[in-house]
């Protein structure tokens, strides 16, 4: 076979190798699939740089046909051919093919996806399969496009990319879903003299978990460089196996010193609508493909996002239009509660029909580190809800006086000298700051329109499932 220069179809299709059309180039990729007669097949072929596939004609007089009886949906190929200008419609190009090398066979009989239309929960048994399907592959090219894309905001705006640690030794939400991190042996653990276990022989010589958040190192980040991000796997071991979330799962933190609760909402509203502005620019085809599959109303609703000031709203006047909604919910709402999804939807879908900042919750339903308003009650903490979604974002203003925070611990049961590292960023040089977390597939959920969180991560964690 003649030793010809691959070019990635996305390059075919979007004509920048057009200036090669008559001579012979090479495609490689894996068969999708394959139609025709006696005489002649077309092979459609995909490379994952782009959810369109090239279109091979195959003059089957030209080849053995034990080969061509081995291309099947799922095989892979090396093509040689002559880049013609097509006739068919739907592309502008296609390959006529001259020499080709099957490099693997994929059996009609066993490929899991030699048929269409597989359904989403059936693919979700075949995870190390299913990016080889046009869903997948449109989905993780999106997930790739806004990871890049968090980076290049934050980077444009002088923020630092900060590295929290995994292992942690604090629960920084306070909600007690750590997964432990040990190196002790499970059938044989030792005790101290008083039957406890003896965390001093562990790896680390105490307890360590996997991290429920990035914030509290990310602070420390804040109170040095000004502004930072970081952008990493989390670890939540609840137990809640609901279509919106994962055990293990990516979040995004920015920590900015000298920031007040308005420019944190300010900061957050900014960022959801830069991401969802650079899908729409850059991830078109992708985005056109879901929107045939799945839900013909996608482009229109991230469109509406970016066009549209986001509400913002105190809890408590959240809860005054909950309370005269009329509407039956599965959990009553009051004052103090903490908002149930029904309820974020409730707001966002039918009451505002806009994405809603909500802040100043009570204080018991937040987390210890958040700062008190003068009313003694409530904190300044925020959520940004989305339709579909619900919570998309929490965060907060942080408790910067020492005294405060030191206080509000006690209430919750963390012991002020355990976080001597956190209380210092008080105790010295301690500055107004805020921050907030937006979780990565529920920002994916939104942009690609999936309604289950598995689909929107190579290989989802969630209770009892963890292949590979
Ligand atoms: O509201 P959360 O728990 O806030 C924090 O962790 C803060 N430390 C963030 C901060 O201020 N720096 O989580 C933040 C976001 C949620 O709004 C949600 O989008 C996502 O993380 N999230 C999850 N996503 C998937 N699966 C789960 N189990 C999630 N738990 C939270
Ligand atoms: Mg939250």
């Amino acid at each position: 076979m003649k030793d010809l220069k691959r070019i990635e179809i996305i390059d075919l299709l979007q004509g920048k190798a057009n200036d090669q059309i008559g001579s012979e180039i090479c495609v490689k990729g894996w068969v999708r699939t394959k139609r025709g007669n006696k005489n002649i097949a077309f092979v459609a072929l995909n490379d994952g740089t782009i959810v369109h596939n090239i279109q091979v004609v195959v003059e089957l007089s030209n080849f053995d046909q034990e080969l061509v009886k081995k291309i099947t949906t799922g095989a892979s190929l090396r093509v040689n051919g002559k880049l013609v200008e097509s006739v068919g419609q739907g592309q502008n190009v296609e390959v006529q093919a001259t020499e080709i090398e099957l490099y693997g066979e994929a059996d009609p009989e066993t490929y899991p996806l030699q048929k269409k239309g597989h359904t989403l929960e059936f693919l979700r048994e075949i995870a190390h399969l299913r990016p080889r399907t046009n869903t997948f592959g449109a989905i993780f090219r999106i997930r790739h496009a806004m990871a890049f894309a968090v980076h290049k905001f934050y980077n444009d705006k002088r923020f630092f990319y900060w590295h929290s640690p995994l292992i942690t030794v604090s629960d920084a939400e306070g909600a007690g879903e750590m997964f432990q991190v040990t190196t002790l042996d499970l059938d044989n653990i030792p005790r101290t003299e008083n039957g406890k276990i003896d965390y001093s022989q562990d790896f680390y010589g105490r307890e360590t978990s996997l991290t429920v958040s990035g914030q509290l190192e990310g602070e420390l980040g804040a109170l040095s460089l000004g502004k930072i991000y970081t952008f990493g796997p989390t670890f939540r071991a609840e137990n809640s196996n609901t279509p919106r979330h994962l055990s293990e799962f990516w979040m995004i933190e920015p920590e900015m010193a000298f920031y007040e609760l308005e420019d944190n909402m300010n900061l957050a509203e900014e960022f959801i609508k830069y991401l969802v502005s650079y899908a729409l620019e850059n991830c078109k085809d992708d985005l056109e493909f879901l929107q045939s599959m799945y839900d013909k109303e996608l482009i229109e609703r991230l469109n509406h996002v970016v066009d549209t000031d986001f509400i913002r709203l105190k809890y408590t006047d959240a809860i005054t239009i909950l309370e005269a909604s009329q509407q039956k919910f599965e959990y009553p709402v009051s004052w103090g509660v903490d908002l149930q999804s029904e309820h974020e939807r409730y707001l966002v879908e039918k009451h505002f029909m806009k994405p809603v900042i909500l802040i100043d919750y009570p204080k018991e339903i937040k987390a210890f580190y958040m700062k008190e308003n003068t009313d003694g009650k409530t904190v300044r903490a925020m959520d940004v809800l989305f339709p579909k979604i619900g919570e998309i974002i929490g965060g907060s203003q942080r408790e910067d006086n020492m005294d405060k925070l030191v206080a509000r611990m006690k209430e919750v049961g963390i012991e002020p000298k355990d976080m001597k590292w956190y209380l210092d960023t008080r105790r010295f040089g301690s500055v107004p700051h805020s921050g907030f977390g937006l979780g990565f597939e529920r920002l994916l959920l939104f942009v690609t329109g999936m309604v289950n969180i598995r689909d929107v991560i190579p290989f989802p964690r969630t209770p009892k499932n963890a292949e590979f």
